[in-house]
C-alpha cells in the first residue's frame, strides 16, 4: 500500500464556528488539531542548530537562556509548541500582533529562521518558574474557572498545550494577566479568533484568578 501524500481525508484549516464547537468537546478539538495544516514544509526541514545560534544572539538577552525568562516582562519560550511560536512570528512580523519590545525583532526574520527558531524554542526544557505566592483560596478559585471555561480541552492537563494552542506552563503572572485582558478586550491579535472568544464570558475577576492559578497554582 502506498503511503498517503495529499492532505488527510476531513483535514480542513481550522475555522471559529468548527473552534467554537470543538470547545464542547474535546475529542472533537484532538481531531481538529490533529489536521492542522502547520507545520509548514519550511518547519519540517528547520534547522535547530541555526535557530540556537540565532536565539543565542537576538533573543535570549529578553526571553532568557534556552527560553526559560525570569523576567516578568517576558514570556518563556522553552518547550512551547513549536507550531504556535511559528505563527506568532509571523504575526508579529506582519505588525498584526504588536509590542514595541517585541516587534523590531520580528520585522526582519525569513519564513526559514522563523522555523529554525520555532523548533529550536520547543526542544528546549522548560525549568521549574522561580518559588512563588501561594494562596490556597486564590488558586481554587481559579481552577474552577479553568474547568468552568474548559481551558483544558484546549490547552491540555498541565497546561502543555497542544499544537497551536500554546503551553501556559510556566508564564508569568504579569504577562497571563496581560494577554487575557488583550484578548478580552481584542486587542491581542491571533490566529483565528479562538481564544478572543474563549476569553469574552470572562470577567475580570475570573482573569486575575485565572492567571494566578496558572502561574502557581501547578503541583
Ligand atoms: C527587547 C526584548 C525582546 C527581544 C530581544 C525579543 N523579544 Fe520576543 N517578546 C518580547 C516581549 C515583551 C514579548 C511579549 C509581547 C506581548 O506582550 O504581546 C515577546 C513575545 C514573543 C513571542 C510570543 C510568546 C507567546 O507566548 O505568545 C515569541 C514567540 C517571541 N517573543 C520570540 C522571540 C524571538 C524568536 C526573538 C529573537 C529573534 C525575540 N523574541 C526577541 C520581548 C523581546
Ligand atoms: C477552543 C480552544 C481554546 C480554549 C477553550 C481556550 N484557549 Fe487559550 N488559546 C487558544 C489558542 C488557539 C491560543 C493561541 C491564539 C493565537 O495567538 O493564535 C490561545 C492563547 C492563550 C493564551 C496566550 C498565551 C501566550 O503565550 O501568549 C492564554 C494565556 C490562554 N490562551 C489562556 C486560556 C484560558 C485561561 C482559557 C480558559 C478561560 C483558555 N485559554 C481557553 C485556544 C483556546
Amino acid at each position: 500500500m502506498r503511503a498517503p501524500t495529499g492532505p488527510r481525508r476531513g483535514c480542513s484549516p481550522p475555522t471559529v464556528s468548527r473552534l467554537a464547537r470543538a470547545v464542547a468537546g474535546s475529542a472533537a478539538l484532538a481531531s481538529m488539531l490533529a489536521c492542522s495544516t502547520l507545520p509548514t514544509p519550511a518547519a519540517r526541514a528547520a534547522d535547530l542548530e541555526a535557530g540556537r545560534r540565532q536565539a543565542a544572539a537576538a533573543c535570549a538577552s529578553c526571553h532568557g537562556l534556552g527560553g526559560n525568562s525570569t523576567d516578568p516582562r517576558f514570556p518563556s519560550l522553552a518547550g512551547q509548541q513549536a507550531v504556535y511560536i511559528h505563527w506568532q512570528l509571523i504575526l508579529f512580523r506582519d505588525n498584526r500582533r504588536r509590542s514595541p519590545e517585541m516587534s523590531p525583532f520580528a520585522a526582519n526574520l525569513s519564513d526559514a529562521e522563523i522555523a529554525n527558531l520555532a523548533v529550536y524554542y520547543a526542544a528546549q526544557a522548560p525549568q521549574p518558574p522561580p518559588a512563588a505566592p501561594h494562596d490556597p483560596d486564590k488558586i481554587a478559585a481559579g481552577q474552577r474557572a479553568f474547568e468552568r471555561h474548559h481551558c483544558v480541552s484546549c490547552h491540555a492537563a498541565a497546561f502543555t498545550g497542544q499544537q497551536y494552542a500554546p503551553r501556559l506552563a510556566g508564564l508569568h503572572y504579569e504577562y497571563l494577566l496581560r494577554q487575557l485582558q488583550g484578548f478580552k478586550n481584542q486587542t491581542r491579535a491571533e490566529l483565528d479568533g479562538t481564544m478572543t472568544m474563549a476569553a469574552q464570558p470572562l470577567t475580570e475577576q475570573d482573569i486575575e484568578s485565572l492567571a494566578y492559578y496558572i502561574a502557581y497554582g501547578l503541583p
